[in-house]
């Protein structure tokens, strides 16, 4: 399947068709544990181990089949689900680390990654030195001293660009693994291993499932032992994903590029919409050629996404009403949905973080995050265009 296109892949790659039962899409194999021994020679095995599944915290058919679908989008050899994007996160970078061992993150991250990298991982001994993504990008730090690099292909909530192809460069010749969050930007519009990182991770709870009814992690890897440890830790910390919901994700990604062309659109369009208005103060997306990491994003996405977050004249008293007056999106935190969304990051994504950390973060206090849906846009716009101006 390695040459067929994006959506042919998502929809073909890794299903088990069961000649058996004939069934055409995979099924759910709701099953915590298999027979055995199991010395059918036809028995269906487990990729990792080689042989017939036994207990589903170390694998499961249809979270291996959900596997193999992401690894043939993501153009990855290996992949791994697991029960969370935080789950990914946590055991992708305890696969790569070990107490004493020291990690360079970029500073403005997911609120919940940016507390597991500033509280967990110092209590179990592993060091994390935080920089801004402009030193990210400017290549403004020695990766040398580090065991494991980590930033956000597209930054939560500011939109920020990380020059993946750039630093992966630069990391490489430094030895030192380069681990991707690209969530925001899915396999869709950036595949960082293409663009040489060495891990990617996603919360599938977003863009890949696309239907904001699962939660739900993805990592990918083109190295063995990485993908080896991640898998063994899985194991012993039990990250593993519940069989029901791999099988809602895979149902997802057959979509994955119909939806992000519609996504692509909407940021885009809405993006622009709202540049025009003058009640609009300032507006982050990567499409819009005013944006600060217009160019980063034009050498490392191949499209814009559908997040855009913006602030209105006002501050957050206008924000807070802006939200009321909007009729499509729902107003809740998540993103990547079908259906649009709106929140205030200083209310979810980014409350627990410190107000002044969060202002050198470039998130003000009325900062709006819209995640835009796949409704029409044209309904999208006239929408936003009425919302302000009854704000
Ligand atoms: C960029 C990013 N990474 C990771 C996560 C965590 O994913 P999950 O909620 O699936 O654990 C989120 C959740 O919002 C996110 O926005």
């Amino acid at each position: 399947m390695s040459r067929s296109g994006f959506t042919t892949k998502a929809v073909q790659s890794g299903e088990l068709r069961d000649t058996h039962m004939g069934s055409v899409v995979t099924p759910l194999f709701q099953a915590s544990t298999f027979l055995y021994p199991n010395d059918d020679p036809t028995a269906l095995t487990d990729r990792i181990r080689k042989e017939p599944y036994i207990y589903s915290r170390w694998n499961n058919p249809t979270t291996q089949s959900l596997e193999l679908k992401y690894s043939a989008i993501e153009g990855s050899k290996f992949a791994l689900g697991f029960s969370s994007g935080m789950a990914a996160i946590a055991s992708s970078v305890l696969a790569l680390t070990k107490k004493h061992k020291r990690i360079l993150s970029v500073e403005e991250l997911y609120g919940q990654t940016h507390g597991v990298f500033e509280n967990l991982l110092p209590q179990m001994g592993i060091g994390v030195d935080f920089i801004s993504i402009d030193r990210f990008n400017s290549l403004d730090f020695k990766g040398s001293g580090y065991d494991l690099v980590y930033t956000e292909s597209v930054v939560n909530p500011t939109l920020r660009v990380s020059d993946i192809s750039t630093v992966s460069k630069v990391c490489r010749e430094q030895g030192v693994p380069l681990v991707v969050d690209a969530t925001f930007s899915s396999p869709y519009n950036q595949r960082p291993l293409e663009l040489g990182a060495s891990v990617v991770i996603h919360s599938a709870t977003k863009y890949i499932s696309g239907h904001s009814d699962t939660i739900y992690g993805l990592a990918s890897t083109d190295s063995e032992s990485t993908f080896m440890e991640m898998q063994n830790l899985r194991r012993q910390l039990g990250s593993n994903p519940d069989p029901f919901q791999s099988f809602l994700v895979a149902r997802g990604a057959k979509t994955l590029g119909l939806r992000m062309e519609r996504h692509n659109i909407n940021g885009m369009e809405i993006a622009k919409a709202l540049s025009a208005e003058a009640k609009v103060k300032r507006v982050n997306y990567p499409g819009l050629e005013s944006f600060i990491d217009h160019h980063v994003a034009e050498r490392n996405l191949s499209g814009y996404g559908g997040m855009i977050s913006f602030e209105l004249e006002g501050g957050l008293e206008k924000a807070k009403k802006f939200v009321k007056h909007l009729k499509i999106p729902v107003i809740a935190s998540s993103l990547g949905g079908v259906e649009s969304l709106v929140s205030l990051p200083i209310e979810t994504s980014h409350r627990s973080i410190d107000p002044k950390k969060r202002h050198e973060m470039g998130i003000g206090d009325g900062l709006i995050r819209f995640s835009t849906g796949i409704e029409d846009t044209e309904d999208l716009i006239a929408d936003v265009q009425q919302a302000l101006s009854a704000t």
